[in-house]
């Protein structure tokens, strides 16, 4: 069956075309138009800027997916529906109606952070969810994701069924976010992660590995007896560190915006895995999954392994937003039940695990 799959949650614009037969996809075609640069100037995103964006990208990228594939229409059409910057969900929503009461094809609502549970399986161009045994190499329940974005910082568990929970999230700014805002502190560019996991890496090829300076951050929530995460401190404490530096007539030279980048990196880093290694031990996963646009960071990854052999990344492509992971659980969605007709609505606040109405 083809799916052609709509995601315009936050600032990207993604469409993707998929074949998809049991659990065996293959990408016909996929296109994006990334709103980063046109952001950037202002720190941040605007999601009114944003949503008439997607509206002037949708019909362009439909046409190059239909052009690419030479296909004329879909079996399914799936869309975000959350969770999301509002006006930017309902800019997917309405397109996705309109095209589904055009040609007549059912349509799915998905829920965004379940298709970043999935992207980790998307591998190629052809590739399969595993039959989730680990002796064909896939994943075993119950599954535990660490999911890190712009927008989230949470511990999902899954279990048989893709059955999920939430067991521990963020209390106020997602570890994205908070990558960002301090990004912005130190006059980094936008979306700042990437940026600030750079100049870290950099400091860290030289063989430091933490603050020459002696600057620390705090680790927070590392003594709490919860799941939870919390970074609007964090970056408070970063905020401060620069106000009194430059009070001391110190100036942001690269030095030293590469020493709060790394003791940033460091603090936010340590709290996500010192809080993943305590569930995956009290809940006995038996594989991690780590999604999300924070997934890319390289820290991340290396301070992940170890303390899991059992981890899945997805591709740094799709560790951001994008329409195949959205097709995936779509796909995942319809098959649950196939006569069931959605009224969808956009929902900026949907959780996983919430029954989509
Ligand atoms: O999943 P995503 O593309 O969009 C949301 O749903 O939010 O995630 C974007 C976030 C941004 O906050 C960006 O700064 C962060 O992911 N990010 C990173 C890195 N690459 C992207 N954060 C830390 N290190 C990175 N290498
Ligand atoms: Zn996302």
């Amino acid at each position: 069956m083809r799916i052609l799959s709509i995601e315009t949650s936050c600032d990207d614009t993604c469409i993707t075309l998929l074949d998809a037969k049991k659990n065996f996809f293959e990408i016909l075609a996929n296109a994006a138009i990334s709103q980063g640069k046109l952001h950037s100037a202002y720190g941040g995103i605007y999601p009114n800027l944003a949503k008439n964006e997607h509206i002037k990208n949708l019909p362009i990228l439909l046409k190059r997916v239909l052009k690419k594939s030479k296909a004329s229409k879909p079996d399914l059409i799936v869309v975000t529906s959350g969770p999301g910057l509002e006006p930017c969900l309902w800019a997917g929503i309405t397109f996705a109606e309109d095209l589904a009461k055009k040609w007549k094809v059912p349509l799915v609502p998905v829920n965004h952070m379940e298709g970043h549970v999935l992207s980790v399986f998307a591998k190629g161009k052809k590739f399969s969810i595993p039959n989730l045994h680990p002796a064909r190499g896939g994943a075993s329940f119950p599954i535990l994701s660490l999911l890190v974005s712009g927008g989230h910082t949470q511990l999902v568990l899954t279990k048989k069924g893709f059955k999920h929970e939430i067991i521990g999230e963020t209390l106020d700014d997602a570890v994205g976010e908070a990558f960002d805002k301090v990004a912005r502190m130190l006059g980094l560019p936008y979306p700042g992660g990437p940026e600030i996991s750079r100049l870290a890496s950099q400091a860290r090829k030289f063989k430091i590995k933490n603050s020459k300076l002696k600057i620390k951050f705090p680790r927070p929530m590392l003594k709490s007896n919860n799941f939870n995460f919390s970074f609007a401190g964090l970056k408070t404490a970063v905020l401060y560190k620069i106000r009194d530096l430059k009070k001391a007539g110190q100036k942001l030279t690269h030095e030293l915006i590469t020493e709060l980048s790394l003791e940033f990196e460091n603090a936010a880093i340590e709290t996500l895995v010192y809080k993943t290694a305590k569930a995956l031990e009290k809940y006995k996963a038996k594989t991690l999954i780590v999604a999300g646009g924070v997934a890319a960071n390289r820290h991340l990854r290396e301070e992940i392994r170890k303390v899991s052999k059992n981890v899945l990344f997805p591709t740094p492509e799709l560790a951001t937003d994008n329409a195949i992971m959205i097709g995936m659980a779509g796909y995942l969605n319809y098959l649950k039940n196939p006569k069931k007709k959605y009224k969808i609505r956009a929902n900026g606040g949907l959780r996983l695990g919430e029954m989509i109405k």
